[in-house]
């Protein structure tokens, strides 16, 4: 049985959140579509479409650390790299498992990265926001 994912924590800086819900927008439609199992024709393009959504997003991010200065930019970055690989080993898997083994991994993916928003993207926040004048209302 699949189900969707949990888009993360609103950490408060739009820009950080917007890409965040962009990124589980486009997991959960893949989610959606295992669930109602329309998925077989195009999965390979959806699954390349999140996975390049989630590195773009990581990307932007590692643009913000370095433009901030942010101390932790190392083991944030390693920490992106762990999930891209991750979410790149969906790619792999995508023609050779089912629907609901498929949607597991996936969702484990997710747990794994809204595990890292909450706990090194909250820090990156915290800092950002000490750091300057942000207006996220
Ligand atoms: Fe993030
Ligand atoms: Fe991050």
């Amino acid at each position: 049985m699949c189900s969707l994912s949990d888009q993360g924590p609103r950490l408060g800086i739009e820009a950080l959140d917007n890409d965040h819900r962009r990124v589980a927008f486009e997991f959960d439609y893949i989610l959606g579509q295992l669930e109602s199992d329309r998925y077989d024709v195009d999965k390979a393009y959806w699954i390349d479409r999140a996975v390049h959504a989630f590195r773009q997003h990581c990307d932007f991010e590692e643009i913000v650390m370095e433009q901030s200065a942010y101390p932790a930019l190392g083991q944030h970055r390693r920490e992106h790299m762990d999930l891209c690989g991750m979410a790149d080993v969906l790619r792999y898997y995508v023609q050779n498992i089912s629907a609901d083994d498929l949607a597991s991994r996936i969702n484990s993916f997710l747990e794994a990265k809204t595990q890292h928003y909450r706990t090194s993207d909250q820090s990156l926040v915290d800092f950002l926001r000490g750091r300057y004048v942000i207006d996220s209302d």
